[in-house]
């Protein structure tokens, strides 16, 4: 199991720390939290102890409430508190409260937790702490962690848009990430303080990301995904489509994006929300997701055409919403183009995979007929879907998935959430990029055990983790469809 300690400073946004533990918990994370003094104005330890059933740190130093040294167990507001009497161990002496702590005066376990830990995550950072670290001042519980440990420390900072631009806090920044501290930037948007502006700390699930990205090691690439159902119009306010609700496209770009891939996903209608920390292109018909895959497929690494497109569309779209009324009314369709093979011939040295639904006939036939679609397609991988349990229906949140391989591999998936379906189809493919596990990224210090020899070669040491979206590629906007970042 990975751990990680959560440091929480005195920020507003340390509200969010709430929702990070419960996050990093369900993701089977475990999780012990530090907080500076000040994030206690904001979020009782108790909150967060109940959360992360363990012990917070806040004080250094805890005042003396036993006889003997050891750990005091006593009840405070229907929660354990625990306190740390008497210690020769000034780096271990501290106030603790709540979780299923140490009982005994064997040890501190809260403290080897840090020591043990795989990774420091400090949301929020403010200001205050990122100059405390960066020069190397360590007068509280927080700063002392993180000065006395070896372990990669992600900063996620939230601050006051001014703040964030001082030249002060900038340097403090460029300082860390020299040393090789990673960040997760904060986000534009409007601050507690009522101004806009750079300076809100990353939402919890984009965290969680990136502290996937830095506990399972780095795939680097650049995934376009398309994902829900497209509208074909008969008139203005009228229009064909079909049921998709954009969860399994979701759930690729949400899988990518944790995998490390910088994720653009180009979608049609969808039933639910996207995604955060992934470049979202909206677009409504067939043609203009072929219009934007056109432009924009040559920029990246991994295509995942996850969208359900229309196979047909009016012949002729009316200017003006027809009369209602009549008994009947003739709608001519004709068939849409097939936008995964008429990019073939265009997709050399980038992966792809489509995705099937076939109905009728035996399981036998139906991989079958979507292996010749395969073929057909040119595809590496054709995940088939199976629309005919109720499991694995268009709108819910499972899927059965049958994965097919262009060299011949067929895996059946099982009942999967969508999510474990993706993560499980992503990860039997190829990186686009050799793996670069992060902790390499992190001088170690003479004395301190290395997890993994530091790599002379690879740039990104001083790199903030980036962000999703392919910022290094500017890329043009279809018709008719505007980028825009999925809302933080
Ligand atoms: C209501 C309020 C909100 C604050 N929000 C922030 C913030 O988002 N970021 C920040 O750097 N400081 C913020 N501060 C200031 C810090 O709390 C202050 O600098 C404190 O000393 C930080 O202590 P710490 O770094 O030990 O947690 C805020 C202060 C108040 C009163």
């Amino acid at each position: 199991m990975a751990r990680v300690v959560l440091g929480v400073a005195g920020s507003i946004a340390a509200y969010k720390s709430a929702e990070l533990v419960r996050l990093f918990t369900k993701a089977g994370i475990e999780v012990t939290v530090v907080m500076t003094r000040a994030a206690t104005e904001f979020i009782t330890p108790l909150t967060l102890a109940t959360l992360s059933n363990r012990p917070v740190t806040v004080e250094q130093f805890g005042p003396p409430v036993g006889p003997t040294a050891g750990w005091e167990l006593s009840d405070s507001s229907g929660g354990a508190v625990l306190r740390v009497a008497e210690s020769d161990r000034p780096m271990e002496s501290a106030t603790v409260v709540g979780g299923e702590g140490p009982r005994s005066a064997s040890g501190i376990e809260h403290i080897r937790a840090t020591r043990e830990a795989d990774l420091i995550v400090v949301a929020p950072a403010t200001a205050n702490l990122l100059g405390k670290v960066a020069n190397g001042i360590c007068d509280d519980a927080l700063s002392t962690t993180l000065l006395a440990s070896t372990v990669p420390v992600l900063f996620c900072p939230a601050m006051n848009t001014r703040m964030w631009e001082h030249p002060a806090v900038r340097a403090n920044v460029r300082q860390l990430m020299e040393r090789g501290a990673q960040f997760v930037d904060p986000g534009t948007g409007e601050l507690a303080c009522g101004e806009y502006g750079a300076g809100r700390m990353a939402e919890p699930e984009e965290i969680l990301g990136a502290v996937r990205r830095l506990l399972s090691g780095v795939r680097r690439g650049r995934l376009l995904v398309t994902a829900g159902g497209t509208e074909e119009p008969i008139d203005p306010v009228r229009c064909i489509s079909n049921r998709s609700s954009g969860k399994m496209g979701f759930a690729v770009a949400e899988a990518g994006r944790d995998l490390g891939y910088d994720v653009t996903v180009i979608h049609a209608a969808t039933s639910t929300p996207p995604p955060s920390g992934v470049t979202l292109l909206p677009v409504r018909t067939a043609e203009e997701m072929g219009n934007a895959l056109h432009h924009l497929h040559a920029d990246f690494d991994l295509l995942v055409m996850a969208a359900a497109v229309a196979d047909y569309r009016p012949r002729r779209a009316h200017a003006v919403k027809l009369p209602s009324g009549e008994a009947s009314m003739r709608v001519d369709l004709v068939p849409n183009p097939d936008l995964l093979a008429s990019l073939r011939g265009q997709r050399e040295g980038k992966l792809t995979v489509g995705f099937a639904l076939e109905w009728g006939g035996t399981p036998r036939e139906r991989v079958a007929r979507a292996r010749r679609k395969l073929q057909e397609k040119g595809c590496d991988l054709i995940a088939l879907n199976n629309p005919l349990e109720s499991d694995s229906q268009f709108g819910g949140d499972t899927n059965r998935i049958t994965l097919l391989y262009a060299d011949g591999r067929t895996r059946e998936l099982g009942l999967l959430s969508k999510y474990d379906a993706a993560r499980a189809l992503l990860d039997g493919l190829p990186a686009p990029r050799p793996i670069a596990p992060v902790l390499s990224l992190v001088p170690t210090t003479a004395g301190a055990k290395p997890k993994t020899k530091p790599s002379t070669k690879n740039p990104r040491r001083t790199a903030t983790p980036r962000r999703s979206g392919p910022s290094a590629n500017p890329q043009k906007p279809p018709r008719g469809g505007s980028r825009k970042k999925a809302p933080r």
